[in-house]
């Protein structure tokens, strides 16, 4: 029987908009499925949308829509194009609204009662409401919600318990006697230190106050709230508590989950208890991923400031963005994305590098074999170098790829496109051509460069989507299932057909090309598609310096926003009344695809008070508010750093 390999993603929260970032975690787990894939192991990738919880909701809810089912199958059916479109081929998408999930969760909801580790008691709390987690003081920093620094709010409510604390021993031993268990060790000790060390506390598991959730099934007054309803997807998924559990059987315990740094605690601590807690085994590996920050911050739905995989991939193509994300990020750290470095690496690596690899071989076959692809006869001076790394960049991958260094893996495959670059230069077949006795020493030459071409595109085949197969189909080869079958150097046999095929990668001019999209950024200016254009290559245009008097002419001032509604007739602006101390004034404001007006009252915020009025909509607006706009276009109010009087001078 062959061996089994169980990788999952996280289930993703159908809000918001996809970015780069979500994508991270699937491109990396659908490189090491296919990997494992082809070295033998039948494969389960499981991935999927986590769909209850009131931030969804919420969220279905500012979009105008009432029916949140409908609002998700919209997010759902995206997400699934963005899959398709990065080459991620899951086995399965698991969505926490699924009929069988519902059911199973309720089943193993009912087990932990029954069993004592889940309770009925009170809770009081920090609860971050975008994160849907409570935190206690002590884990909170400044006072804000440690992951994302938003304000919590102290909630209280009658709610089930899982009994956590109950495991804590045993989730020492695990960390402590399993150091591969989670992965990277900085994970490890922030677990340690963060979390075992001041003592587990039992958490809440339902709540009382939404309805958007799985019941439970003992008491209708509440939903699984989270964390037994998100976690347990990883079992459900393969038909656990219900009639057919035969892919449970087969390939539980999972060999990886792959998560993001910030749910590394859900899934190193609280996963764990649960399984303990239901006598199922535990999964082998879980390792946390760093974050990709754009401009210093986290790539975030709610804060905008995205990255479209949608125009990314049309613009360079899939291979280029997989390439980027495997490539360019050490596996496990976080890093700052930019349009440069992705456009630095597709230039460098994959269209020089590979892409001049590819163009020159098949060129010279043509020239000097017509297009056949020649029997090595003559070994010379340099094959010995090539063909020995060729044959040892296998081992060496799969090495890097059992350390999860997937960066690694990748840079060891560019050390065979750079040998055999290296090699047309010291062979130079172009002088061997015009040498009427070195016709055999050629064919070797160029047999050496169209191997080395076929196993470049093997080893790249779980990585990159169409460019393996665009080398493969030159070289007028079968795609290979197995590396076992294709690793060996000397697969390709002479006597076969290599055509030219299209550039692999057209050479982009970076800095034109930056200044081109920041262009078509500042034309489009809508908030669904953006791409990066925060390097150093640009400077904002300055304006003329002015004097401190002609500063001082402006008269600015705190106001407080007393009342709030939509314009009719307009999409953009809001009507607001302002107190600005001496008087409260009318102000028409463009801000209303930014904020509701609800979220507008008693907002302090900075008005000029002497700029001349104006009609906006028919009504006479007495005033401006300052506001700033991100790179992406959206936009936010400035408002004083702590509140004060409306009327107070700003200078
Ligand atoms: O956390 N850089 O879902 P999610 C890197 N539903 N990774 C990022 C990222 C970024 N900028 N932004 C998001 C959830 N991700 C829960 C999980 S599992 C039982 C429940 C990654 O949609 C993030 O780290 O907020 C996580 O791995 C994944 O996208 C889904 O995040
Ligand atoms: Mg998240």
């Amino acid at each position: 029987m062959k061996k089994t390999y169980y990788i999952t993603t996280p289930i993703y929260y159908p809000s918001g908009t996809w970015h780069l970032g979500t994508c991270y975690t699937s491109v990396v787990c659908d490189a090491l499925a296919r990997f494992k894939k082809m070295e033998g192991y039948d494969t389960f990738f499981l991935t999927g949308t986590d769909e209850h919880g009131q931030k969804i909701e919420k969220a279905a809810q500012a979009d105008g829509l009432t029916n949140v089912q409908e609002y998700i199958d919209g997010k759902v059916a995206l997400l699934k194009k963005v899959w398709e479109l990065l080459g991620i081929k899951y086995d399965k998408f698991i969505r926490t609204t699924d009929d069988y999930h519902k059911v199973a969760v309720q089943k193993i909801f009912t087990k932990l009662y029954e069993k004592g580790d889940i309770y009925k008691s009170n809770y009081e709390g920090h609860y971050c409401r975008p994160c849907e987690a409570f935190w206690t003081e002590s884990q909170l920093v400044d006072g804000k919600c440690p992951d994302c620094g938003r304000a919590t709010e102290i909630e209280k409510e009658e709610c089930y318990f899982f009994r956590l604390s109950k495991y804590q021993k045993q989730l020492e031993d695990l960390l402590n006697e399993n150091p591969d268990f989670l992965l990277p060790v900085s994970r490890r000790n922030e677990m340690i230190n963060n979390f075992l060390r001041p003592g587990l506390q039992d958490v809440c598991v339902s709540r009382a106050t939404s309805k958007w959730g799985i019941e439970v099934p003992f008491d209708k007054n509440h939903i699984i709230y989270v964390w037994i309803d998100a976690l347990t997807n990883y079992i459900t998924a393969l038909g656990y508590e219900s009639s057919d559990d035969s892919l449970f059987k087969k390939y539980w315990p999972a060999d990886l989950h792959m998560v993001g740094k910030e749910i590394v605690r859900f899934h190193a601590l609280i996963w764990p208890a649960l399984l303990m807690a239901l006598d199922i085994p535990l999964p082998k590996k879980i390792f946390g991923h760093g974050w990709i920050y754009f401009g210093d911050e986290k790539m975030s739905k709610s804060k905008g400031n995205i990255v479209d995989p949608f125009v990314l991939t049309a613009k360079y193509g899939v291979d280029s963005v997989r390439y980027y994300l495997l490539r360019d990020i050490i596996f496990g750290n976080d890093t700052n994305y930019s349009l440069e470095t992705f456009l630095s690496r597709r230039n460098a690596e994959l269209c020089n590098g590979l892409g001049n690899l590819m163009s020159r071989t098949a060129m010279m076959i043509h020239k000097y074999f017509c297009g056949i692809c020649p029997q090595p006869t003559t070994p010379g001076y340099f094959d010995d170098d090539l063909i020995k790394t060729a044959n040892s960049v296998y081992d060496k991958v799969k090495n890097h790829i059992d350390q999860l260094a997937i960066h690694e893996a990748i840079a060891e495959i560019w050390k065979l496109v750079n040998r055999a670059n290296k090699y047309i230069d010291e062979t130079t077949p172009w002088i061997l051509a015009k040498d009427p006795n070195s016709n055999g020493r050629l064919s070797s030459v160029l047999y050496n460069l169209a191997e080395s071409l076929r196993l470049i595109a093997v080893l790249l085949k779980p990585f990159l989507i169409e460019t393996p197969e665009k080398i493969l189909a030159s070289l007028s080869c079968t795609s290979p299932k197995l590396f076992k079958d294709a690793v060996k150097f000397g697969g390709l046999t002479p006597g076969s057909e290599v055509k030219i095929i299209d550039k692999l990668f057209d050479r982009i001019d970076i800095e034109a090309e930056i200044i081109k999209v920041k262009l078509e950024l500042n034309m489009e200016h809508n908030e669904s598609s953006q791409i990066d254009t925060n390097t150093k290559t640009e400077t904002p245009a300055a304006k003329p310096l002015i004097n401190y008097d002609e500063f001082t002419k402006m008269d600015l001032r705190a106001g407080i926003i007393k009342s709030a509604e939509a314009v009719k007739k307009s999409q953009k602006l809001l009507k607001l009344s302002v107190d600005i101390g001496y008087e409260t004034r009318t102000i028409v404001s463009g801000i209303a695809k930014y904020y509701t007006p609800e979220e507008l009252l008693n907002k302090c915020v900075t008005v000029i008070v002497n700029l001349t009025p104006t009609k906006l909509c028919g009504i006479l607006s007495e005033g401006m508010l300052l506001c700033a706009q991100n790179s992406s276009g959206n936009v936010v109010l400035i408002s004083p750093e702590k509140p004060v009087e409306g009327g107070s001078p700003i200078s």
